[in-house]
């Protein structure tokens, strides 16, 4: 089972995209993933896939409802399918009054069973649901979490529930390494919960061409401190398509996605983006990164071959393994 939540502290760090990215590379590697939306705000991944539709309708079912135990229907309707064969549990605007609903509950049940508020297992909720009640091992073989990057209540279910993280980092302003606020982050909630955190591997990611942004880079890759397996290069236009495509880097590319001005309006089509070497690079790369957890920090047994079905264009075969080099076949 690979569990993985993509964890950063700050926002606009690509958690988001590297999620979705990751998610679908499981998928076509041949691992059936559920990702699950903590993200109550715009722009989150349950917009990025289409789904979550009623998501602001408070008295629709939905995650929260579950974690505390006062479901309004069964787990299984809260899932739903997207084009690219990622499960999802959408986001919902419940998600942004997690804590005070579980304050409660918390209040309420301590009252009635007379036990202090400390001694409630205020973190164990997402884990008890996903793995006891729901037993979702049955049924996955991956589940990748986008938390909500406030250290509260929903961060710490996610990292209690699934133990492993996986840390995208972007370049800060003087490209020094940023990462002291995540050992630090990890150490404290191992104590805190009692439980062992994984760091499957840092990312760094949006890395541009500049001399401070090669030097970040560098600086990443001499670390032993952390696995470091790619490097997500800048790639705004590839990336920014996504939430036209309304699905992964893989779908833009394969679809060919591209926004453009027509008639004094910017508009979004498939069919018309290039086919950029640089971007079926970032593919293998995002391909390379999702085959690095599954293998090297759970150790699953996963398909390296990268197929890309480019739209009117030729096939792409990207081998994975040592020496076989990406193969070209014209359609
Ligand atoms: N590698 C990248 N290079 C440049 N821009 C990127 C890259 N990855 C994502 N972006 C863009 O950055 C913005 C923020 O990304 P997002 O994944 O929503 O961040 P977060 O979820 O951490 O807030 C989006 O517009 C996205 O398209
Ligand atoms: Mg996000």
């Amino acid at each position: 089972m690979i569990t993985a939540v993509v964890y950063s502290e700050s926002g606009g760090t690509y958690k988001t995209t590297m999620t979705a990215n990751l998610a679908v590379a499981l998928e076509r590697m041949g691992q059936n993933t559920l990702v699950l939306d903590l993200d109550p705000q715009e722009g989150n991944l349950t917009s990025l896939f289409d789904a979550g539709e009623h998501r602001s309708d408070p008295d629709a079912d939905n995650l929260v409802k579950h974690i505390l135990d006062m479901p309004d229907g069964n787990f299984d309707d809260l899932i739903e399918s997207t084009a690219e064969g990622v499960d999802i549990v959408p986001s919902h605007d419940m998600l942004g009054d997690f804590t005070s609903n579980l304050e409660q509950k918390i209040s309420y049940e301590t009252g009635m069973k007379n036990i202090s508020r400390d001694e409630y297992p205020r973190f164990e909720l997402l884990y008890d649901l996903l793995w006891e009640e729901q037993e979702l091992h049955e049924e996955y073989d991956a589940v990748l979490i986008d938390p909500n990057a406030r250290a509260e209540d929903l961060l710490y279910n996610a990292i209690f529930a699934l133990r492993t993280l996986v840390a995208p980092v972007k370049p800060a302003g003087k490209g020094n390494l940023s990462l002291d606020g995540l050992e630090e982050l990890v150490g404290n909630m191992e104590r805190q919960l009692d439980i062992e955190i994984g760091l499957s591997c840092v990312v760094p990611s949006g890395v541009g061409q500049t001399n401070a942004h090669q030097q970040y880079q560098r600086q990443f890759e001499n670390t032993a401190a952390f696995a470091t397996p790619v490097t997500i290069g800048n790639r705004e236009s590839l990336m920014d398509a996504m939430w036209e495509a309304r699905g992964s880097a893989f779908k833009v590319v394969e679809e060919r996605w591209k926004t453009f001005e027509k008639e004094g309006t910017m508009v979004s089509e498939p069919g018309r983006r290039r086919v950029r070497e640089r971007e079926i690079e970032t593919l293998r790369n995002l391909y390379e990164l999702a085959r690095f957890i599954a293998t090297e920090t759970f150790d699953a047994d996963v398909d390296p071959v990268l197929e890309l079905d480019v739209r009117d264009k030729e096939t792409r075969i990207i081998d994975l393994r040592p020496d076989e080099p990406t193969e070209v076949t014209t359609a």
